[in-house]
């Protein structure tokens, strides 16, 4: 069987849906290259010096990994050239990065976290890349202000997984396709599609070391799992936390699940990032027919304060992520 391309899916995308314009297309690939040149330092590892720490800190006060600088560098760099970009913002930025405006500009905005689980580095588990892509409001400056629209805007989202195959998830607003990096051809091709996230499941991911700050409805939907068959979910549940949350929600997107970093005491607002974590993953999800909130409302929209606003997340399966979000009410 021929396998598609991403090039081609997207060609595909954009004669039945009319969503995909060339730029968009290009940007897409751009993207793609640069993960996959991000996913060779990845494998190289610490034969490239890959690995530990840069000895910096990124706008949030956390300690940068040499892996979040170069994977920032790699996807910063790729994109200044291309021409579809009006600015960018990652994780490891302060501010907007304005395309200069020796550069073809061009209509899009583009969020990212370079480099997603940061903790699994070191220890040869899988980590990934997360990205949105919003269009850049018409006939203004792509300052602070332009990025902060809801999710429910963006016209692209995606994923790499950097695991015992490099894969791409992706999504332009009708269904969520996934791509495997052939490492020989150095090209991504087309592996599940349609992806259909089941309604219901047995297995959730949270962190549980937080349990004792969480707020009551997330303590009581736990509670009810751990309490299995002789419980009030008369099922027994099992429990995945990989750290990397890519990692997770592509479990997730193959067999169903919930994940959740709600806020709680300690983490006030959350621990994910709205604009670069919870969004993209959020369209992603609810493209495969799951569900994704910060516990009372839909992530998507949620209308952003601040480019590095946090936010708590609860998505995957939809009647797990309802019965979350009830619990709230
Ligand atoms: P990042 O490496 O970009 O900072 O993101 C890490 C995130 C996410 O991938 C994961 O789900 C979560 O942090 C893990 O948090 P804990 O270390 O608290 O489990
Ligand atoms: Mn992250
Ligand atoms: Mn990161």
């Amino acid at each position: 069987m021929r396998r598609a391309t991403i090039t081609q899916y997207l060609i595909e995308q954009q004669r039945k849906h009319g969503n995909v314009p060339p730029e968009l297309r290009l940007l897409i690939e751009v993207i793609a290259r640069a993960v996959k040149r991000i996913g060779h330092s990845v494998t190289q590892g610490a034969l490239a010096d890959m690995l530990g720490s840069a000895g910096t800190e990124n706008v949030q006060g956390e300690a940068q990994k040499k892996l979040d600088v170069v994977a920032n560098e790699v996807l910063v760099e790729a994109n200044l050239w291309g021409g579809q970009l009006a600015a960018m913002v990652s994780e490891e930025l302060e501010r907007p990065f304005i395309i200069p405006s020796e550069y073809p500009r061009g209509k899009y905005l583009l969020l990212m976290d370079p480099l997603d689980g940061s903790s699994n580095i070191d220890v040869n588990v899988s980590i990934g890349t997360i990205f949105s892509v919003l269009p850049c409001p018409e006939g203004r400056e792509p300052d602070e202000q332009a990025f902060l629209q809801p999710g429910r805007n963006q016209v692209a989202a995606g994923f790499a997984v950097y695991g015992p195959s490099t894969m791409l998830v992706l999504t332009v607003g009708h269904g969520t396709a996934a791509f495997t990096l052939d490492r020989d051809l150095g090209t991504f091709f087309l592996t599940r599609e349609p992806i259909e996230v089941p309604a219901d499941t047995a297995e959730f991911a949270i962190n549980v070391s937080n349990m004792r700050n969480w707020e009551p409805p997330v303590k009581r939907y736990i509670d009810e799992c751990l309490a299995g068959k002789t419980g009030p979910r008369e099922k027994d549940f099992n429990m995945r936390w990989v750290a990397s949350m890519v990692a997770d929600v592509y479990r997730i997107l193959s067999r169903g699940g919930i994940f959740m970093y709600p806020r709680d005491a300690k983490h006030k607002e959350g621990r994910l990032r709205l604009m670069y974590e919870a969004n993209p993953m959020a369209l992603i999800v609810e493209q495969c027919g799951g569900a994704a909130t910060n516990g009372r409302t839909r992530i998507l929209d949620v209308q952003p304060t601040a480019l590095h606003q946090r936010i708590g997340v609860v998505l995957g399966s939809k009647n797990e992520v309802e019965r979350v979000t009830a619990y709230h009410r």
